[in-house]
Formats: C-alpha cells, structure tokens, sequence
C-alpha cells in the first residue's frame, strides 16, 4: 500500500455509521453495497464480467480459484519455483500436488519449461506475475492450450497492471489478486479478489468462499448446488476501502513507472549491467526495477552499495522455492490422513523440491537485484537515489 489518507477514513466512518457491517444488506435500510460496487468497479477495470472480493487474501483467492476449477486429488499443478508460497500451497488446500517449472530472466514462468514438465496428472498451471512484472502469458497460454491445462493467473503483486494491452488477471480462466498491506493497493491490511469471465467459476469460487450462501436469498441467483467448503466473506469495511484504494491506482500506478524509467534511464550506459527483461514494460507495474548482473558477488555487491531496500533475489525468503521448508518436507494439514502427499490419488505424482529442481531459477536469482521504488518521491530524492545507483555501480 503506497497511499492512503483521508478519504479511506471518511467511508471508513460512513459503513461504521451505518452499522451495516455485513456483505449482504438491503440499500432501503441504508446498506451501503460497497462490496457489491467494487465488484462492479474492478470487474470493469480488469475486463472481466465477474469479480468476487474476499478475506483470506490471495491465498484465498487461488484456492477459490482452484477448487472452482475442480482441481483436486490425482492433479498436479504447475507453479514457478519463484513466486510467494501461497501459489504452491493453495493447490495442496485443495489435495491436489504443486509440481516446479523454471522461471526465465522475465522471472515469470518459462513457456518451454512448462511443457517440458507437463506430465499426464498435470492439469493446470498458476503463471505468477512477480513484483508487478507480467509473464509471458502468450507463451504460457499457446502451452496450456495444447495440452488442455486450466490456467489461474496469480496476479497477487500485479494489481491492475497489464500485458500486451489487457489487465494481468483477464488472460487465464481464473485471476487472483492480493490487497494486503505489501501490495499496490490495500483494502485494509488483508484481503483478495478473484475474476473471471465464466459464470459457473464465478459461481463456485462464490459458493467456496462462502459456504453459508445457502441461508440467503442471494443463493436463489445460482445455477449450481451449494456445497460445503470455507468462509472467506468480505465485509463492508473492506469494500469501502477498496473503492477509495481502486481511485488511487492509476495514479499510483503512473508514478511508479515514472521513477522506475527515470532510474532505468539514469544507469543505462554503466557497463556491467543490464535491466531485466520484460514480457511488457509499458503493462510493467514498476514497483521494483530490477537489475540483473554477471554474478552473484556483482549483485551483492551493488545490492549493498545501493541501499534503499535492495536485494539479492535468491535473498527473498519464502519467495524461494527452496525456503518453503514445510512443502520440502512434506509437512501438510493438521493430520496425516489429511496431507495430499499421503492421498492414495497422488501416489503417482512427482513432488521434487530439491535443491535441484530447478536450478536455472536458483542462478537467475543469486545475479538479480530488486531496487524498491516510491512513487511519492520529490525530484530531489530521485536525482539522489539516481545518482547513488551510478555510484553504487561504479
Ligand atoms: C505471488 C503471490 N501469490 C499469492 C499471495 C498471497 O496473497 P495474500 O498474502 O493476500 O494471501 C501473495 C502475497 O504475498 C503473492 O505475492
């Protein structure tokens, strides 16, 4: 969350006022739909017919995504071996076994990778579009097409960012989106959004998401029956946010490129280094320029001198495959019989997440540097973080 002020406090204090705290309400008793509006809203940036906002976050977001999919027990699903967590473990929530691919310097999913890994269990793919940089969903898309995998866009760090001309999020069957507090916008600390433009998986991330929907008279809207899963409803508080933080995007959104470019521009003839390529720098969101080096000691070195917040990528926690320590050790759910690594269906899927699983993504990381960016930089901080990025590369 880059903004956030006055506004957010005055609807904020219209829904507490209202005492219409509840996502469902009547408008003649004075519920103020801000959930239902925001829908509407970020459906309508996105490019999507259906938007359903929830608690829980993007990890709820793509777990609503996955079962609404029917991916389950017997399924791998493919996610790139640098992304949060969440990606991998959400296909677990729902029994199903995350398989690694390689991402490529993009740092998005590598479409050749993909097909090399896609197996006979494989039945979808997550492409994630890290730190606001797309992957190359056309690329993932043709791979996807051919051998009739799902696709879900994990577009939790790339909110209203876009490729090619589209939103991020609007490509696959399913997109996902984070609004915690790390992300471009927030709707209060937590919370998450999924899209689509097919009503039956809107209508079942809906019914996943809320499996009390039955009791309402909402439910009557579905085609399908409701079945019993999770409670990951937002609440009006959320949706008022959401609407303030949806006015702020573009704004914030151009600033970032702004300051990105004029620091890209600002360290384009120092030898030694490149910026990483991009799937589409225009769509790019620029909450990092990212750099990329020779090695890894050149990296470290400059992610040093450089300050700010900059950093190695094979430094970025749980953002590494080869940190998420419970998934390597296959130390999943509350009980035995519950972990998808024992399920008799999953008996025949592969489960590597070893150090050599994907080792090009491991070396792309260890000579890639994230410099963070501020979109609420004066010119005088940015002529200064200019110009101790030339110092730190020289
Ligand atoms: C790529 C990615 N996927 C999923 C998530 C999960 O989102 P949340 O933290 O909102 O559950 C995150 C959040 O950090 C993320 O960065």
């Amino acid at each position: 969350m880059y903004r956030a002020g006055q506004e957010e406090i005055d609807e904020i204090a219209k829904v507490i006022r209202s005492k219409q705290w509840f996502r469902v309400g009547d408008e003649k008793s004075g519920h103020l739909k801000e959930i239902d509006r925001f829908e509407q809203e970020w459906a309508k940036l996105i490019g999507v017919k259906y938007a359903l906002l929830m608690s829980g976050g993007g990890t709820a977001g793509l777990v609503c995504a996955l079962a609404a999919l029917g991916i389950g027990p017997g399924d791998e699903v493919i996610v790139p071996a640098y992304t949060w967590l969440a990606t991998a473990t959400a296909a677990l929530t729902v029994g199903a076994i995350p398989l690694l691919a390689e991402v490529d310097e993009t740092l998005g999913l590598d479409p050749a990778d993909l097909e090399r890994r896609i197996g006979p269990h494989t039945k979808a793919v997550i492409p994630v579009h890290m730190s606001g940089r797309p992957a190359n969903l056309e690329g993932i898309l043709a791979v996807a097409r051919r051998h009739g995998l799902k696709v879900v866009e994990d577009s939790c760090q790339m909110d209203g960012g876009s490729y090619k001309g589209r939103r991020t999020g609007a490509w696959g069957d399913i997109g996902v989106f984070s609004f915690n507090y790390f992300k471009i916008i927030s709707t209060g600390g937590e919370g998450g959004c999924v899209v689509t433009n097919d009503r039956s998986l809107y209508e079942r991330a809906f019914v996943y998401h809320d499996s009390g929907a039955a009791f309402r008279p909402q439910a009557g809207d579905l085609s399908i029956p409701i079945f019993v899963a999770q409670q990951y409803r937002a609440d009006e508080v959320m949706g008022a946010i959401a609407r303030v933080q949806l006015q702020r995007l573009e704004g914030i959104l151009a600033d970032l490129r702004r300051v990105r470019q004029t620091l890209a521009d600002a360290i384009a003839d120092q030898p030694g280094v490149r910026v990483a390529p991009s799937n589409d720098q225009a769509g790019d969101c620029g909450v990092m320029l990212t750099l990329q080096f020779q090695d890894e000691s050149k990296a470290r070195a400059f992610a040093s001198a450089a300050g700010g917040g900059s950093f190695v990528l094979i430094d970025h926690g749980k953002h590494v495959y080869t940190n998420w320590t419970p998934l390597r050790e296959k130390r999943v759910a509350h009980r035995a019989d519950m972990n998808p690594f024992n399920f008799q269906q999953n008996r025949d899927l592969r489960a590597d997440y070893s150090d050599t699983a994907c080792p090009r993504t491991l070396e792309i990381l260890r000579h890639t540097v994230h410099v963070p960016m501020d979109p609420d930089w004066t010119a005088d901080q940015l002529r200064a973080r200019a110009k101790t990025l030339k110092a730190a590369l020289s």
